[in-house]
């Protein structure tokens, strides 16, 4: 087992990586060039209770194995696209992405939760994963989600939830005492969850909000920080899934991004003084500042195969100079995991995905 480094404190510290995906590997497993540096030399998330190790069980329980799949949003599809800034994020931030001009965007749409052949639901949170100018010496990557806010504001939340939400096979449903004393447990999550049920799921990917979630800091040209939270909004509605299947929100996708690009808008929020920068279950005060700094144009899928998004780790803290995080303690957690799960998946032979978009009908 890894130890602590003594003194490490890495936790929330600003971080720049650059790691760059490197390598194609072999047609079913591939090699690991892209943990999360930093975090990874680090097994702790909350000393001595808390590991990356721990959280890879925990998704194992809760989900079974799944050779060489994402321990969690296990489910998904590749995407390439491009972002046209239109030069309005440089007053925030001096990343190359806000320069007014054009960079190319490797992403992949996912849904919540670690079994890849889970039938789509519309409740299920979607992910829309992404990085801008991959594998370059400037890339961002991110990985936001279809939720207005996120259900735990500390790593130990998540992994409570993770636990108590496992569906018992009799019932076909979570424990209700287990769920009654996470719930107790952790009134925070109580809360986002109520905000949460405020905004219903749209249709489909196509019409969803994707957002960071966590806050991060935006430093520009002259050295000014800025918190900033983004999302992603969509310009178009969603096809109407159909045929209702297993796959529904997926082929909607496939079939919408075939009659042409779709697009959203990249919305900064600038945070003030009194917004919680450390704490993704509360909201900020709707009146504050949007700066609309261009346009995500998503062109073609890919099913996930050797060289593509599904050898990416979308590790939050993958940052150009310009992006830093802040010190909300789930993203040195989400960047330790992520390398773990990349770790496992990287080493081990993937069933064929369960998204096929080639297998799509018109
Ligand atoms: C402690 C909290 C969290 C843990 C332990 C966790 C864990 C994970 C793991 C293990 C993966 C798979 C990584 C891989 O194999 O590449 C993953 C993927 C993902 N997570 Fe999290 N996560 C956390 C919080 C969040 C938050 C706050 C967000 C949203 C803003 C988020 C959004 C996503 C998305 C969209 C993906 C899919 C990325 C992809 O397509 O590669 N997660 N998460």
């Amino acid at each position: 087992m890894d130890r602590e480094p003594p003194g490490a404190k890495w936790l929330g510290a600003p971080v720049t990586r650059r790691s760059v995906l490197a390598g194609v590997g072999a047609v079913a497993a591939f090699l690991a060039v892209d943990l999360g540096a930093v975090a990874y030399a680090n097994n702790w998330i909350a000393p001595r209770t808390l590991s990356r190790q721990t959280f890879i069980d925990g998704f194992q329980t809760v989900f079974g194995r799944h050779p060489g799949f994402r321990r969690n949003h296990a489910k998904g599809m590749a995407v390439t696209g491009l972002f046209d800034s239109n030069g309005n994020g440089a007053e925030l931030s001096s990343a190359a992405v806000f320069a007014a001009g054009r960079t190319s965007v490797t992403g992949r749409f996912s849904l919540t939760g670690g079994d890849p052949s889970v039938a789509d639901t519309p409740s299920a949170a979607r992910g829309l994963a992404l990085a801008f100018g991959f594998p370059g010496p400037d890339q961002w990557r991110s990985a936001n989600l279809s939720l207005p806010v996120f259900p735990d504001s500390s790593p130990q939340g998540f992994y409570d939830r993770l636990l108590a939400s496992k569906i018992v096979a009799a019932t076909g449903k979570p424990d209700p005492d287990a769920m009654a004393r996470f719930n107790t447990a952790h009134p925070e999550t109580v809360a986002a969850m109520a905000i949460i049920k405020k905004t219903p799921p749209t249709s489909g990917f196509a019409d969803s909000t994707f957002s960071s979630l966590n806050t991060f800091f935006f430093v520009n040209d002259a050295g000014t920080r800025t918190p900033v939270r983004w999302a992603f909004v969509p310009q178009q509605s969603a096809l109407p899934p159909k045929p209702a299947g297993d796959n529904a929100l997926f082929n909607s996708v496939v079939r919408q991004l075939r009659t042409g690009p779709l697009r959203w808008k990249l919305h900064l929020t600038v945070g003030q003084p009194s917004d919680p920068v450390d704490d993704a279950t509360q909201p900020w005060p709707s009146d504050r500042r949007v700066i609309d700094a261009g346009t995500l144009s998503l062109i073609a899928a890919q099913t996930e195969a050797p060289g593509n998004a599904r050898d990416v780790n979308f590790d939050p803290l993958v940052l150009p100079d310009g992006i830093e995080p802040s010190g909300d303690p789930l993203l040195s957690a989400r960047s330790s995991v992520y390398a773990a799960s990349y770790r496992l998946r990287s080493g081990e032979t993937a069933s064929p995905s369960a998204v096929q978009v080639d297998e799509v009908t018109p």
